[in-house]
């Protein structure tokens, strides 16, 4: 699994890069504020071959942002909000609706620029960097469908012991979003575009690595949206969000990261109560392998789900259990497919494993093994765990045991970790025992079985696949999980719920009050008592 990494002559003309970025601007209040303070450099895991040896290649840099700022940025976005009276909260939907399209037209065309950052900031692939857009921008059109589909619902009028009513979904206030490294556009996008289009104000903060790639639709954030209902800040963490959330000023929190982190988010919170959080966080989805496992079916769903772009997705299968009975035959069977990866550089046809961001995954991974092999695991794959520059050669590790970190840490990286079990119960209290409840993928063919393990893991976790790996899509499934991997369910359907709370117009049903209602709706004399979509 060797990789070579490309002098700067030897990277294809389509995707070169010129000059580093130094992007300066942030986004406040419908302006872009020019940052002279320090910067973040931005280093690409992709390194360049030079005669010195691997150096990283410096992208670019973005604001460190203080404090100050970013509260100015929150401010921007209380103005919009305006206890629920400005102008985007009041807008009708189909005016919404159509500030994201004009956003969307402006965002295709940025598409190659975005694609490029994807693949040089992340080491994405080509076809998984075009998909992340791709899939990103059918969210955002299909949110638009399902928030039609909301308005016109909301129109009836319920009747209920004389009384009549309207339930109406009215937004939350200001939202903070703030998406992962792995999917720097899609899940930033995916939950910063329901919260704006059910009318909350937003604050960005990009991911830590995949940062440069919102320069391109900065513009069109800006000129897309009203004042202060899309503001972007950069920065570290503590100081920027720390501020923000310590202000008390954020109604939602919308982060997809470790729940560690957004444990600290929150206790800053100086009114938890008021507080809607929206969390994806930390996932150890096991693949539990029947011995009655069509197991070349299993491998093929076993290899995409722990290895695609690198393991580093949270629904990554992070630990295969196997019946003693088929293990020998499974983990030679899973060695022989993962030999098959190609390793390189982003821009290769036909490469599913590149480089990693994280400057210190690479000892992290090596680590893992290590105490994997202490006590009593061996790397089955020729080269598994070798590193190069910021490459990890995917290793696979067996047999793993509940004495090692394999079994308990989410390792977010190119190991693929297989225990074995010899009791179907074993394998059940592995899922049980976790405190992540992201997923589950069992592989087998015994209905009654299955039947049984989905009853005594269903409500470990958000989704129990069968013979299929672990994964978000299709983005109309609702997406959640339970213990410590995530609060509140998202999908397009379940987003606009997530962004907004039901509020009633009531009165007793009399002629009077019928008129009332009926002339405020077709008057269009109010924002909440509306539709734009009744035929
Ligand atoms: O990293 C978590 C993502 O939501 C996973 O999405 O299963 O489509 O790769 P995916």
């Amino acid at each position: 699994m060797n990789i070579r990494f490309p002098t700067e002559a030897e990277v294809p003309e389509a995707f070169r890069l010129g000059a580093p970025l130094e992007q300066r601007e942030y986004l406040v209040g419908g302006q872009l504020l020019r940052w002279d303070g320090p910067q973040n450099e931005v280093v690409s895991p992709v390194l360049m071959q030079t005669p010195a040896g691997l150096v990283p290649k410096v992208l670019g840099s973005t604001p460190l942002l203080t404090s100050k700022e970013s509260l100015a940025a929150l401010d921007a976005a209380v103005r919009a909000w305006d206890l629920g009276r400005g102008a985007w909260p009041t807008m009708g939907v189909a005016a919404r609706i159509d500030h994201v399209e004009r956003f969307l037209v402006a965002m295709r065309a940025r598409r190659a620029e975005v694609v490029r950052l994807l693949m040089w900031e992340i080491g994405k692939t080509l076809k998984d960097a075009e998909k992340e857009f791709d899939r990103t921008v059918d969210y955002v059109v299909e949110t638009i469908s399902a928030l039609k589909e909301v308005d016109r619902d909301s129109t009836k009028l319920l009747h209920e012991q004389g009384i009549m009513g309207q339930v109406r979904r009215v937004p939350l206030g200001v939202a903070l979003c703030m998406g992962p490294y792995n999917y720097p556009l899609n899940e930033t996008f995916s939950t910063m575009f329901p919260a704006l289009l059910m009318g909350n104000p937003v604050v960005l903060k990009p991911a830590k690595f995949g940062v440069l790639l919102v320069q391109p639709l900065l513009e069109a954030l800006r000129d897309c949206f009203p004042p202060g209902v899309v503001n972007v800040i950069y920065g570290r963490g503590r100081e920027t969000v720390g501020a923000l959330m310590e202000s008390g000023k954020v109604d939602v929190l919308a982060f997809i990261g470790t729940s560690k982190a957004a444990s600290d988010l929150k206790k800053l919170h100086p009114r938890l109560h008021r507080l809607k959080s929206v969390l994806g966080l930390d996932a150890k989805n096991l693949g539990l392998v029947m011995a009655d496992a069509d197991l070349d079916e299993a491998v093929s769903e076993c290899v995409t789900g722990a290895l695609s772009f690198n393991g580093q997705r949270c629904t990554a299968l992070k630990l295969l259990l196997v019946h003693r009975s088929v293990a020998e035959v499974f983990a030679q069977k899973l060695t022989a497919a993962v030999s098959k990866l190609r390793a390189g550089m982003p821009w290769e046809a036909g490469v599913s494993l590149t480089p990693l961001p994280e400057p210190t995954k690479t000892a992290y991974l090596t680590g893992l093994v290590a105490d994997a092999q202490q006590h009593g695991a061996r790397v089955i794959n020729e080269g598994g765990g070798e590193v190069t520059g910021t490459h990890f050669a995917p290793a696979v590790v067996y047999p793993v045991t509940r004495a090692m970190r394999l079994w308990h840490e989410e390792q977010f990286g190119p190991i693929v970790p297989i225990g074995v079990f010899d009791d179907v119960q074993d394998a059940i209290d592995a899922v049980v025992e976790s405190p992540f409840g992201q997923q589950l993928s069992i592989f087998g063919r015994d209905p009654k079985e299955l039947g049984h393990l989905i009853d005594s893991t269903a409500h470990q976790v958000g989704r129990v696949n069968l013979n299929t790996q672990c994964q978000r899509g299709p983005d109309s499934f609702p997406f959640n999980g339970r213990k410590d991997s995530a609060e509140g369910t998202l999908s397009i359907g379940d987003a606009l719920r997530v962004f907004s709370i039901r509020t009633l117009i009531a009165a007793k049903n009399t002629e009077a009050n019928k008129r009332a209602v009926r002339d405020i709706l077709t008057g269009r004399l109010s924002a909440v008592l509306s539709s734009d979509y009744l035929l």
